[in-house]
């Protein structure tokens, strides 16, 4: 798909396509949108991310990095960056970054960015899928609950602002046997061991 239609906001393919509220997903198709889902985060969440931080996600993972446009004025309304990798023995999928901007809020984006990116895990062998989020982020803790995600862990002074943080974890089903997980390199195992910054 061109950057012109991805920055148009068209489908590029069977996981893209208008979602309800007329708002249109698409998976990460180059460097182009990268900017695009740079300013979202940097407007949107506390922790600064570097360049590499972006491109560690979207060059290794683009097919867990979804953006919402609004095909109204082509712009660019909310993202999810994840990857997914072998921890303990298991494949897990992981959420890095999720954002969606204020005016468009309250419409089930996030959410609908949220499933698309789970859906390529457990599609991809994943067996369960984490992130992290602030203690007092009362929204994102709502919008994972209703999704079946369990508070696994507190992470004491978690992001640079001081702020503590719930591991938070979705449990799959066992992955079928006969699918091949795309493996990309281990995690170290301590509290930071899915940071964006490692
Ligand atoms: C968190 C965020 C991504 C939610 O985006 P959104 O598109 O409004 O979320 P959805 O419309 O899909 O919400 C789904 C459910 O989550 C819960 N929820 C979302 N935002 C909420 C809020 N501010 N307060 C309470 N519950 C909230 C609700 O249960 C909601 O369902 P409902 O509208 O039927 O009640 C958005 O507020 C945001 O970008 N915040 C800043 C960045 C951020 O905190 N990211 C998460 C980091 S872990």
């Amino acid at each position: 798909m061109s950057a012109e239609a991805i920055e148009r906001g068209e489908p590029s393919g069977e996981r893209d396509g208008v979602g309800d509220g007329g708002i249109t997903y698409v998976s990460y198709g180059g460097e182009h949108p990268l900017p695009l889902v740079m300013s979202l985060v940097d407007e949107e969440l506390s922790e600064p991310y570097s360049i590499f931080t972006y491109r560690y996600f979207v060059y290794l993972w683009p097919q867990l990095t979804f953006l919402a446009f609004d095909p109204k004025d082509g712009k660019c309304v909310g993202t999810v960056v994840c990857k997914m990798g072998e921890h303990r023995g298991a494949f897990r999928g992981y959420i890095a970054m999720l954002v969606v901007l204020k005016p468009y809020r309250g419409r089930g984006i996030a959410t609908e960015l949220v499933k698309r990116s789970i859906q390529v895990m457990m599609e991809s062998g994943c067996e369960e899928v984490t992130l992290e989020a602030e203690v007092t982020n009362k929204g994102a803790l709502a919008l994972y609950s209703r999704l079946g995600f369990i508070r696994a862990k507190r992470l004491y002074r978690y992001y640079l602002n001081g702020v503590d943080a719930f591991r938070l974890k979705l449990l799959f089903p066992r992955p079928d046997p006969g699918l091949h997980p795309m493996m990309l390199g281990n995690e170290r195992d301590d509290q930071h061991m899915d940071s964006p910054y490692l």
